[in-house]
């Protein structure tokens, strides 16, 4: 079946990268897209997904869906939902679902913005993760960067009260960004944590600390 993604206008946090997949990420989409991949537009029946879960976390931009595939295989009472535009992470993260033999997650192609609007209910979600977030450092481009008071509003309706966000980067101006626009929000209580211990490392997270760029993780929970 033709994937279905959200196309949509405006600012968007993300630049289309090339779609070019690799043999195994495009055999695994051809073998598990239909299983495991829900088609934008589809509202999302969490009830249906995951009869028995304890939480439902959903993943802003996994990339390549290594941490996503190492929580979830870590977590198996947890129900991830894991978006990305990326084609071939998409392809990447069914392979590791294949290769886990995960039955938790779940895989939507598409901006995430669009898709928490119109897929997800209000206040159905437990917890997001947003990790390296694209830091858009140059100013004329900050506007891109995904969190902002628009952002917060949007995670805030879909979590149930006193649901989370927990946020890393490895980028410090996009860590005060972070900070400042979480302290203007009445909506969420939280700051500047340890690394989480179950918080895999990404190879995107190893090239940030090869540069010798300092790490932050964030935790916010949402006021009911
Ligand atoms: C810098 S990468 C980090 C990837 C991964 N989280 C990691 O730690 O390795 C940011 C990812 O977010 C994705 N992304 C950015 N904005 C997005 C959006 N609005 N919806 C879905 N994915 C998005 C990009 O395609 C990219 O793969």
């Amino acid at each position: 079946m033709e994937r279905q993604a959200s196309q949509g206008s405006g600012i968007k946090s993300f630049r289309l990268r090339g779609k070019r997949m690799t043999r195994a990420q495009n055999a695994a989409l051809i073998r598990s897209w239909d299983q495991f991949g829900i088609e934008f537009g589809t509202p999302v029946d969490i009830d249906h997904l995951f009869p028995n879960a304890r939480e439902i976390i959903v993943e802003i931009g996994f990339g390549m869906g290594d941490a996503t595939a190492e929580i979830a295989k870590a977590h198996p009472d947890n129900g991830y939902v894991a978006i990305e535009v990326h084609p071939p992470g998409i392809g990447k993260l069914l392979s590791l679902i294949e290769e886990h033999t995960l039955k938790n997650v779940y895989i939507i192609e598409g901006d995430a913005i669009e898709i928490l609007e119109s897929m997800f209910k209000d206040h159905s979600i437990n917890g997001f993760h947003l990790f390296f977030p694209d830091p858009w450092p140059k100013q004329k481009h900050n506007k891109r960067r995904i969190v902002n008071a628009e952002f917060l509003k949007l995670i805030h309706r879909k979590l149930i009260a006193n649901g989370y966000i927990n946020i890393a980067t490895d980028w410090v101006p996009y860590a005060q960004w972070i900070s400042d626009v979480f302290a203007q929000s009445a909506q969420f209580t939280g700051g500047e944590v340890p690394r989480p211990t179950w918080r895999p490392y990404t190879k995107f997270e190893g090239k940030g600390l090869a540069k010798d760029h300092r790490v932050s993780d964030f935790h916010y929970v949402a006021k009911g």
